[in-house]
């Protein structure tokens, strides 16, 4: 059984394209897309279609709480410049679009038929802010999982992949589809973002479980292209990280 995970696709289109057309050569049997969705990039639309048609599991991420209510982003750690960014995504969603993202769940677990378990969420089962890091404290970890008999933890969030022991227990990050970043956000601090977007495949094949962190390459070229076009308030952030950037 192979389970495929995306996250913290933030509009980026062209990047999910690309990691939706690897997927489709992994023969993957699920696919859960973990929060994170439609805020930032210039293509909210085609991305939420996009789930619809591949029937994802979805979780919430902070910024799909945030573009359901935009009055609450400071509670659900938007940095004020990208509060435009919502309200015009916003006004690219229907009734309908809204309705599927209020459907998206907390958490939600998985098992591969051997009995290992899976609980998938954005940044912890507890909260979709909490930020799981691979220097994250033990203590903090214990504080987050206390309850949880689940065998392997995944989340996205911090944008960065992640494959991490904790205990018996694997903590896991798929990275981000649309916004991978090279070093984990800190307030104040404008992330940069690399040149490809991040996924995972977990499989479990007999009594083997294989961990793929994957890395597809996208057209660069492309998302400028519709960046130009959309006329997204935070374009020009979005032109500068592709400016000099090689793969
Ligand atoms: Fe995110």
């Amino acid at each position: 059984m192979r389970i495929g995970f995306i996250s913290d696709i933030h509009g980026n289109f062209t990047a999910l394209e690309a990691v939706l057309a690897d997927i489709k050569k992994q023969n993957v049997d699920q696919l859960i897309c973990l929060g994170d969705v439609v805020s930032l990039g210039p293509e909210p639309l085609k991305v939420l279609n996009a789930l619809r048609e591949w029937k994802t599991v979805n979780i919430m991420g902070n910024h799909d709480l945030a573009i359901l209510d935009p009055e609450k982003a400071a509670q659900y750690e938007i940095t004020e410049h990208l509060i435009p960014d919502l309200y015009w995504g916003r006004e690219k969603l229907s009734p309908e679009d809204f309705d599927f993202l209020r459907s998206f769940k907390n958490t939600h677990e998985v098992q591969f038929p051997n009995g290992v378990d899976i609980l998938a969420f954005h940044g912890s089962p507890l909260s979709t802010t909490h930020l799981i890091q691979a220097t994250t404290a033990p203590d903090v970890l214990d504080s987050y999982f206390a309850d949880r008999t689940e065998y392997i933890f995944i989340g996205g969030h911090s944008h960065i992949q992640m494959h991490r022991r904790y205990g018996k227990k694997l903590i896991l990050n798929s990275g981000s589809v649309g916004n991978a970043f090279v070093y984990a956000f800190s307030p104040g601090n404008p992330p940069n973002l690399l040149p490809w977007a991040e996924y995972a495949i977990l499989e479990q094949e007999d009594n083997s479980l294989h961990v793929d962190m994957r890395r597809v390459y996208f057209d660069i070229n492309a998302l400028v292209e519709r960046v130009k076009e959309s006329n997204l308030p935070g374009a020009a952030w979005w032109l500068r990280q592709y400016q000099d950037q090689k793969k």
